[in-house]
């Protein structure tokens, strides 16, 4: 038997776990955590991330790792990979966990992206100002995420406090863009290089968190144009596993914003809206098997359960959904599950995603 090998044992681990079992894998986590999510779905190493004795137990005790966020440290992977097997590689983790190495990668692929610039001082700040225009987003390139260490600047009396609330260096400043909407892109590449790629996700944040994703987006070119930005990160940064691409899209237009180099938040809904998930897609990937269909089956609508999970009174008024529930302690704002709709048609799933809006007052 096959045991997979997690670090991160958080909801996406979670969700790993039950599309790997369907599979036939067993799984074993690495996480300091006192009850994880993904403790429903195999033994959970109670260990720091970084933590050598934890991570080399994991591997011993895996034919494979692999894991669910990016604030691994790249050293671990690599250790890992010198006496054994660990996807995604430490290359592209190195890349999506400094958002300036990223943005640079954008640039040097030929991706369009904001206009951005490396600060470490209030001048080199000031600089950004003149030269990029307000508004801009000052961001700390490292460790940030659900639109934590981030600052909007939109006139130069922001500058000062800006640059003091995120620490003062170790940032990227970026133009402030006017989106349409907001679009992800997940793909999944093998072992042997073949790829496959979902339909684009449409989604919304509320204050730097996903609350809403929809999917399958009906635009041809801008889909045509997000999958040659994946396939070419992919083939550059020799991937293997799911990666998702975040854009946003400016008239017919895509510019990147970030790439996640795991199962991401806004394909959530190909669990039951896709021919294969992204989860056992990311799987296939890593086993080098062959991934599976990425059609998706109707137009589906995901909702983030942020905060509080809807009661009994309020999950018997839902009607045909997903639920799901990471089994998570309450706390403002925390992901503690999500819903998932499939409908026949756009309007149909909107009309869904209304009334649940509703009901769970998001
Ligand atoms: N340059 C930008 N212009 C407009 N909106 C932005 C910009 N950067 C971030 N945002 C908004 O904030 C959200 C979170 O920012 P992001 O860079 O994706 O960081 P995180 O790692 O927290 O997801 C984005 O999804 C988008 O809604
Ligand atoms: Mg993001």
């Amino acid at each position: 038997m096959t045991t997979i090998g997690v670090i991160g044992a958080g909801q996406l681990g979670q969700m790993l776990g039950i599309a790997g079992k369907k599979m036939g894998l067993q799984f074993i986590f690495l996480d300091p955590s006192a009850r994880p999510p993904a403790a429903t779905v195999g033994p959970v190493l109670r260990y720091a991330f970084d933590n050598e004795e934890g991570l080399a137990e994991l591997a011993a005790g895996s034919d494979l790792v692999t894991y669910e966020f990016e604030n691994v440290a790249v050293a671990a992977i690599e250790k890992i990979a010198a006496t054994g097997t660990v996807y995604p590689p430490a290359k592209a983790l190195r890349h999506a966990q400094d958002r300036l190495v990223e943005k640079t990668l954008f640039t040097t692929l030929g991706i369009p992206l904001a206009g951005f610039r490396a600060i470490d001082t209030e001048e080199d700040l000031r600089a950004a100002c003149t030269d990029l225009g307000l508004p801009l987003v000052l961001k700390t390139r490292r460790f940030g995420y659900d639109g934590k260490g981030q600052s909007v600047i939109r006139s130069e009396t922001d500058i000062g406090s800006a640059f003091a609330e995120l620490g003062g260096s170790d940032l990227i400043a970026e133009q402030w863009i006017a989106f349409d909407r907001e679009v992800s892109a997940i793909a999944a590449r093998n072992v042997s290089g073949d790829v496959v790629s979902y339909p684009l996700t449409e989604n919304q944040h509320e204050q730097g968190v996903l609350s809403v994703s929809k999917a399958p987006v009906a635009a041809d070119e801008l889909t045509e144009m997000a999958n040659r930005y994946l396939t070419s990160l992919l083939s550059h940064l020799d991937y293997v596993g799911v990666l998702a691409l975040e854009l946003f899209v400016v008239g017919d237009r895509l510019l990147a914003n970030e790439i996640a180099p795991r199962v991401h938040n806004s394909g959530h809904w190909t669990i039951e809206g896709a021919a294969t998930s992204q989860f056992e897609n990311h799987l296939r990937a890593i086993l080098d098997m062959p991934l599976g269909n990425t059609e998706a089956l109707g137009h589906s609508g995901m909702i983030n359960l942020l905060g509080r999970m809807p009661g009994k009174a309020v999950v018997s008024q839902m009607g045909d959904c997903f639920l799901h529930d990471y089994g998570k302690d309450p706390r403002p704002g925390r992901k503690l599950g999500h819903v998932t709709v499939v409908a026949d048609t756009p309007a149909a799933r909107d009309e869904r995603l209304k009334s649940l809006g509703k009901l769970l007052i998001i």
